[in-house]
């Protein structure tokens, strides 16, 4: 089929590539010319495994290319994705790239006469496509819904898994306007073998949030009963976690094999969420509950929770060090997670920014983060080091705020050595593994700390 896919950030450029491999024929289209031209040219213009090969497979295939010109694309294709991004606003979210998105799709549908579905994957709050997209179609097509097919179909992929999950996804959720429109894109997906959910506009719009919420409340869910586990001697909250997973409910059985519960699963407790979704998404979610007067407590909950963990973080490292003024303190990791570069709403970040108030050295260590802290937009007084030794040359302490797990295969008997003192916090209970040398002093998330283990 012929595709067109507006917006070539993670979410476009992944349904882009993906749906080239399956063997339609996609156009990219995006309004900065740069990302064009790099797309193009076979560069991916952000961070993802597997992507850059998918990306000059769709290209030397001939199924994919990039354009500016949103116009031609749409004219010769039978469906469009909207991919723009919907960046958090001051009250809930900015839909106007999808506004304006939607105009633009409307005004090319004048110029042609057949059918033509237009699918929102862009993450947006219920009602968005039933009101705001489709007047913006209507209106500058000149026909109605129905002369053109509509779709909501969320995307549920992780970035530093975003090939995996678009290829192999655990189900796809199609909202539809009429049935017409829905079996467009089941003619779109029937390389796909994983179930089709279909539903309303709006459900599928409300199902997307509703994901990232739970995914949310785990996580600060975890870290609630971390909290509770720090002050209970004799526990430790990744035994609990892991026991809660073997729950039949939690972690079925697949094949007569459980898939073991790993520190992906999202009851891992640790720096707390960040990222370019799972906050936005909550807090817009918090929104609309606000503009419907329903009250929403426990996503209330689940943001002053996820909040709160930095400043924990910082004042472990308090506990173990006194006052931190002048001392030299090792973040390991500044991306929001591991397997990515972004540094978007990263735990890390604020952490960092609490330790320099206290008047700490910031070092910082991410292994896909190796250059100057200015061209991060990172605080210019924390030094980014290209190798773990170097970081951890006299510091004072290491703090671990991403889950990387090259971290745990360190020499850290040799790391310990060149530290001033060796007093490992570890913020993502990533290193619990690691045989410590005699006088290291390790502190994780979710066990009674104790001075001087
Ligand atoms: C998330 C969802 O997982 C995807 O399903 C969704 O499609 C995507 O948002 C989106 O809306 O586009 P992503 O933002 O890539 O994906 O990140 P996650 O893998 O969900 O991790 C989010 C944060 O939670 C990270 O900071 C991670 O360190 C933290 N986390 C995750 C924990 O603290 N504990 C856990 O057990 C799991």
């Amino acid at each position: 089929m012929r595709i067109t896919v507006i917006g070539s950030g993670y979410v476009g450029l992944s349904t882009a590539v993906c749906l080239a491999a399956c063997g339609h024929q996609i156009v990219c289209v995006d309004v900065l010319p740069e990302r064009v031209a790099s797309i193009n040219q076979g560069q991916v213009p952000f961070y993802e495994p597997r992507m850059p090969e998918m990306l000059s497979a769709g290209l030397s295939s001939g199924r994919l290319r990039a354009t500016g010109d949103l116009g031609e694309a749409i004219v010769s294709s039978e469906v469009t994705f909207i991919c723009v991004g919907t960046p958090q606003a001051e009250h809930g979210i900015d839909l106007s790239a999808i506004a304006t998105a939607a105009r633009q799709v409307g005004a090319a549908l004048r110029h042609t006469s057949g059918y033509h579905v237009v699918a929102v994957k862009s993450t947006v709050i219920p009602g968005t496509t039933d009101t705001l997209v489709r007047q913006m179609l209507e209106r500058h097509s000149g026909r109605t819904v129905g002369q053109f097919g509509l779709c909501v179909n969320p995307e549920f992929l992780r970035e530093g898994w975003a090939i995996d999950d678009f290829m192999h996804p655990d189900r796809i959720v199609i909202g539809q306007w009429d049935e017409k429109s829905g079996q467009v894109l089941t003619e779109v997906y029937r390389a796909f073998e994983c179930p089709m959910f279909f539903t309303t506009l709006r459900n599928a719009e409300l199902i997307k949030y509703t994901s990232n919420a739970l995914l949310a409340t785990l996580i600060s869910f975890s870290n609630e009963i971390a909290a509770l586990c720090e002050a209970t001697p004799d526990t430790d909250v990744r035994e609990v976690m892991r026991a809660l997973h073997l729950d039949h409910r939690l972690s079925p059985l697949v094949n007569g094999k459980r898939i073991r519960p790993g520190i992906l699963n999202f009851l891992w407790a640790g720096s707390g969420f960040g990222g370019s979704c799972l906050p936005k998404d909550v807090n817009a979610l918090r929104a609309y509950g606000r503009e419907q007067h329903v009250p929403l407590p426990l996503l209330d909950a689940v943001m002053t929770i996820n909040a709160n963990r930095a400043a924990y973080l910082e004042q472990l490292a308090e506990k173990a060090l006194g006052s931190l003024s002048g001392r030299r303190i090792t973040v390991l990791g500044l991306a929001f997670k591991p397997g990515t570069d972004d540094l978007r709403e990263s735990p890390a970040l604020t952490i960092i920014r609490l330790l320099l108030d206290k008047g700490a050295q910031v070092r910082g260590f991410d292994p896909l983060l190796t250059t100057t802290p200015r061209s991060l937009n990172i605080d210019a007084r924390v030094s980014l080091c290209a190798t773990p030794e170097y970081a951890l040359r006299e510091a004072d302490a290491a703090l671990v705020t991403t889950a990387w797990p090259e971290f745990a295969q360190w020499d850290w008997a040799q790391l310990c050595r060149l530290m001033r003192q060796p007093v490992i916090i570890d913020g993502r209970n990533v290193l619990s593994e690691v045989v410590w040398p005699p006088a290291t002093r390790y502190w994780s998330i979710g066990r009674v700390v104790e001075n001087g283990t």
